[in-house]
């Protein structure tokens, strides 16, 4: 797809890697609707670089197809989505005072990373499939935003790696369902990425995190992620895949 031309939809795009993201496209010549929680910084992002926004909490699920389809009306069409709102917390199936994971927390998690994700691709691919196709036969591209903690979780992150675990799942069945709209799915599984909470830790806190890595032994940069997610909006080959943006880590169990 030609970025130059594109209509994205970037969720969670006020901050990170989305928003690198949304800039990045934006740079390109492409039309970006921002979508994020109310109270981000969604709203002056876009303004800077002329895109829209729209707030959104995407666990709120019947107020989500309502702001997308807003946002799909607002942008003209939907061509790409990007979705990288979500999180996690930090507990383990047994704590260490013996009681078991608290099944509500686990259900949290689940209901926003991979619940909502689906939400979300399920709304965006109709919105896809009213397109007309390109000279490709695309009609559209979805990119979600899985771990490396979906194949190697930490200890006390059982309920974020199976939630990564299932968007990392979704990808090939999702590329063979829609396959025959022209609607190509992917997810980037990164490693660490200097975004959020991580951002404004010094040096000394982040070396450690990043000593397993190959090369470079590093955080992420939110531009890398950007870089990766236009590669997949431009190259078609690219379908039904979770691509590790790791600079070759594997997580140690802690
Ligand atoms: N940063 C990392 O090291 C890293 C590594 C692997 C995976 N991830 C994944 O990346 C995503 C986070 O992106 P980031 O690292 O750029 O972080 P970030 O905190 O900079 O950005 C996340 C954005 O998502 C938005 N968001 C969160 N919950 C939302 C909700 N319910 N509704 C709408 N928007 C919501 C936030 O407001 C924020 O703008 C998560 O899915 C996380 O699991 C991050």
């Amino acid at each position: 797809m030609d970025i130059a031309i594109v209509r994205a939809m970037v969720v969670g795009g006020a901050s990170g890697m989305a928003r690198a993201t949304a800039e990045r496209i934006a740079a390109a010549g492409g039309k970006v609707a921002i979508l994020d929680r109310p109270g981000s910084d969604g709203a002056a992002v876009a303004a800077a670089f002329g895109g829209l926004y729209f707030d959104c909490d995407i666990t709120d699920y019947t107020g989500t197809e309502a702001v997308i389809t807003a946002a799909v009306e607002a942008l003209g069409g939907l061509d790409a989505a990007v979705n990288t709102a979500g999180g996690g917390v930090a507990a383990k199936t047994i704590g260490k005072d013996g009681s078991p994971h608290d099944l509500d927390a686990f259900r949290s998690v689940i209901d926003l990373n991979l619940v909502a994700t689906f939400n979300l691709n399920r709304l965006q691919a109709f919105h896809m499939s009213k397109n007309e196709p390109n000279e490709d036969g695309e009609r559209g591209v979805i990119i979600n935003t899985s771990s490396i903690a979906a194949y190697e979780g930490q200890i006390g992150q059982v309920a974020y790696a199976a939630s990564k675990a299932g968007i990392a799942g979704m990808s090939l069945t999702m590329a063979r369902d829609l396959g025959s709209l022209g609607i190509r799915v992917n997810a980037i599984a990164p490693s660490l990425f200097d975004t959020g909470i991580t951002k404004g830790l010094p040096d000394e806190f982040k070396a450690p995190l990043t000593k397993d890595a190959a090369f470079p032994k590093r955080m992420g940069h939110p531009d890398e992620y950007a870089r990766l997610a236009v590669a997949i909006i431009d190259n078609p080959m690219l379908n039904g895949g979770t691509i590790r943006l790791d600079a070759g880590q594997r997580f140690a169990p802690r």
